[in-house]
């Protein structure tokens, strides 16, 4: 065993969400590390503990006309649009890419209509080389006249029993943070039999191209991640933790080591990185390698023991 598979597989990095066993905390973040086999060529994907894949549809989308990125100071406005390749070329072509990775696997889910999570959920939960679903409830439920299905707490509840019943795989509920109330939704996703939460989705931001007048992208506004949305994700997780008796995975602006160290004081039991991953493609296993000697350094013995810390 090589030097580093020594530490990746160290049993102090191990978390749990559900019934899912993390080697350890690091996961890549939905849309920003593609179907996974992306990032294939940049490091092994068994050195992170997992990664959710960009949010999947029934049928493929296109996503929103460009300009589709726009950089703000530490961070980024997206405007993709959810565009992806839909269910069943993710099953015909990715998941036999997929087969060989030791690593968990989740994959995002959407739609805009009930049925639809459903229905993927459905078709998703007979793969075995899946570990997870996660859904991301920051959608316009278009039969409700296109409010957020993440908004309503009696809609998360109601969506996530749905989609619980279809499967028995982990099941993570990711949440929006342009709510009323984080601790609501959380405690409705619970109640619908979610095995966790992440929290949470980017947050509605624009630029304008003082040249045109215009907005700058495409779809005139976005969701803004990258450091700048840390401090304010970083509480919505401390807030609620406590509140729920499911773990949170934290997601926001995570781009350092310490940052995962205050997402898991806070109360997040795993993190999830997102727009740190392209600035450098090998952010998640430099993080983990990091992680590990963080821990070593400051004579922690356990990662896990670092979580709701900072109530204590
Ligand atoms: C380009 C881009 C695409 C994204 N696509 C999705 C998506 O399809 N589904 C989803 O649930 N979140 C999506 N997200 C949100 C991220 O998973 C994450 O919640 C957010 O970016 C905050 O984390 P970060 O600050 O580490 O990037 C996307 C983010 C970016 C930057």
């Amino acid at each position: 065993m090589g030097k580093d598979e020594q530490y990746m597989n160290k049993k102090s990095l191990q978390v749990k969400i559900g019934k899912l066993t993390l080697k350890n905390p690091v996961m890549g973040a939905s849309g920003t590390f593609g179907y996974g086999v992306e990032y294939k060529k940049f490091f092994s994907l068994g050195d992170i503990g997992g990664f959710v894949t960009k949010g999947l549809s029934i049928e493929p989308r296109k996503g929103n006309p460009g300009p589709r990125i726009k950089e703000t100071p530490c961070g980024l406005i997206n405007s993709i649009g959810l565009e992806n390749i839909g269910v069943d070329a993710f099953l015909g072509s990715v998941i036999p890419q997929l087969r060989d990775i030791d690593t968990k696997i989740i994959v995002n889910i959407f739609g805009t209509e009930m049925e639809e999570y459903v229905e993927l959920a459905r078709r998703l939960n007979k793969l075995k080389r899946i570990d997870g679903l996660e859904m991301n409830i920051s959608c316009p439920n278009v039969k409700a006249g296109g409010a957020e299905f993440g908004k309503d707490p009696l809609v998360v509840q109601t969506i996530t029993r749905k989609v619980r019943d279809e499967t028995d795989k982990a099941l993570i509920v990711k949440l929006s943070p342009m709510v009323t109330s984080i601790i609501d939704i959380a405690i409705s996703a619970q109640r619908g039999g979610a095995d966790a939460v992440s929290i949470a989705n980017t947050y509605p931001a624009m630029a304008i191209d003082i040249k045109s007048g215009a907005p700058f992208l495409g779809a005139k506004s976005g969701g803004l991640s990258g450091p700048a949305i840390k401090p304010v994700t970083l509480k919505l997780v401390y807030d609620t933790y406590g509140r729920i008796d499911i773990p949170i995975i934290g997601v926001g602006g995570i781009s350092t080591v310490e940052d995962i160290i205050e997402y898991a004081l806070a109360g997040a039991s795993a993190v999830q990185a997102g727009t740190a991953n392209f600035i450098n493609p090998c952010a998640t296993p430099q993080l983990v390698k990091q992680l590990d000697k963080y821990l070593s350094d400051a004579g922690i013995q356990q990662f896990k023991s670092l979580i709701g810390s900072a109530f204590r």
